[in-house]
């Protein structure tokens, strides 16, 4: 029988990376994968090749590799690349291309990574959060949602998927605990005593895959995925028992984080207002029982700590 491939965004970084792998550990579930990347000739996408994908060159940004690269596939895996650039208008249109590139190819099912237009929740005129760029109060998450039409007025077979934290950022986003001036492990998050969904970055994908292979069912749905909601002081709490060494949790305002002066902080800060503010929204929209049963190898925070501890630097 003839596997059905699924194509798939972003396959060499994080969340692609998580839905290529789910695939090709899956010999016998009757998908392939077809690994979209800027350069075929790195090495992670031969890593990929030698793994078994099929490896194409597409960037999101052009419209014609991305249908090209669509073309004769059963399914897509479609995520943009906000923190590449920082722009919701090139998001949007990186979105644009994908949703018009399934349309073309008549793909059977499409999960569309997207998030929560916060402004339903906190709109514009609601100064409890700055507005950013004159229309956004959380710029990823917003212009993500602003997208969804693209997919839902070219008729797409599409499921919404609202993913979490990556527990990864403590590794490549500089969010790990850091050492304060008494020598002292501090874990820094604007979360006040709200929970935090949190998953390791592979298993959204391999959640993903999930929803694939479940098919019809989740058409038209918004499915969001984690593996575990958790404060700051139970993630500082695990993270001192896999170090073996005390780690405070370090709550500070979304505005002191707004403030601290890398490139989106002001975003991020107002992200982590918006979990705050709607702890039971956003911790509901993810359900941990229907993330499981989509990817039984879901990791706890623990379990992702004790493969990745050493990883993050602590300096
Ligand atoms: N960090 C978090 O906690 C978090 C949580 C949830 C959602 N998100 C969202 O996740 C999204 C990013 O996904 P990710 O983390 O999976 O990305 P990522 O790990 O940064 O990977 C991006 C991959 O996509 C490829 N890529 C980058 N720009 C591209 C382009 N213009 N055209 C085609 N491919 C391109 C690159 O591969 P090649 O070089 O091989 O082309 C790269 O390996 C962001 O929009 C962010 O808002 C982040």
């Amino acid at each position: 029988m003839d596997k059905k491939i699924i194509a798939v965004a972003g396959a060499t970084g994080a969340q692609g990376g998580g839905v290529t792998r789910a695939i090709l550990a899956d010999p016998n579930g009757g998908f392939a994968v077809r690994a979209l990347t800027r350069n075929p000739n790195s090495d992670k996408a031969k890593a990929l090749a030698r793994a078994g994908a099929e490896v194409v060159a597409a960037k999101v940004d052009d419209a014609a590799s991305v249908k090209k690269a669509f073309k004769g596939a059963h399914a897509a895996y479609c995520v943009t690349f906000f923190w590449e650039h920082l722009s919701t208008e090139k998001e949007k249109a990186q979105a644009y291309n994908m949703a018009a590139a399934a349309k073309a190819a008549g793909l059977k099912h499409v999960i569309w990574s997207t998030f929560e237009d916060t402004r339903k929740s906190i709109p514009l005129s609601d100064d409890r959060m700055p507005t950013l760029q004159g229309k956004y109060k959380v710029p990823h998450f917003d212009s993500k949602a602003e997208a969804n039409p693209y997919f839902i007025e070219a008729g797409l077979p599409v499921t919404f998927l609202l993913t979490s934290f990556y527990w990864d950022n403590l590794i490549h986003f500089g969010m790990g605990p850091k050492k304060g001036p008494d020598g002292k492990l501090a874990f820094t998050l604007p979360m006040a005593d709200k929970k935090l969904p949190g998953i390791a970055a592979s298993d959204i994908g391999a959640c993903a895959y999930g929803i694939f292979k479940r098919g019809e069912e989740f058409i038209g749905k918004t499915v969001g995925v984690a593996g575990e909601h958790l404060t700051g002081a139970q993630m500082a709490a695990e993270l001192a028992k896999a170090l073996g060494k005390p780690v405070a949790y370090q709550a500070v305002t979304p505005a002191v984080y707004r403030s601290f002066g890398f490139p989106g902080a002001d975003d991020m800060g107002n992200m982590f207002q918006f979990k705050v503010d709607f702890e039971s929204l956003y911790c509901g929209n993810r359900p941990l029982a229907l993330s499981r049963e989509l990817n039984p190898k879901l990791q706890t925070f623990a379990q992702w700590l004790a493969a990745n501890k050493d990883r993050i630097p602590l300096a």
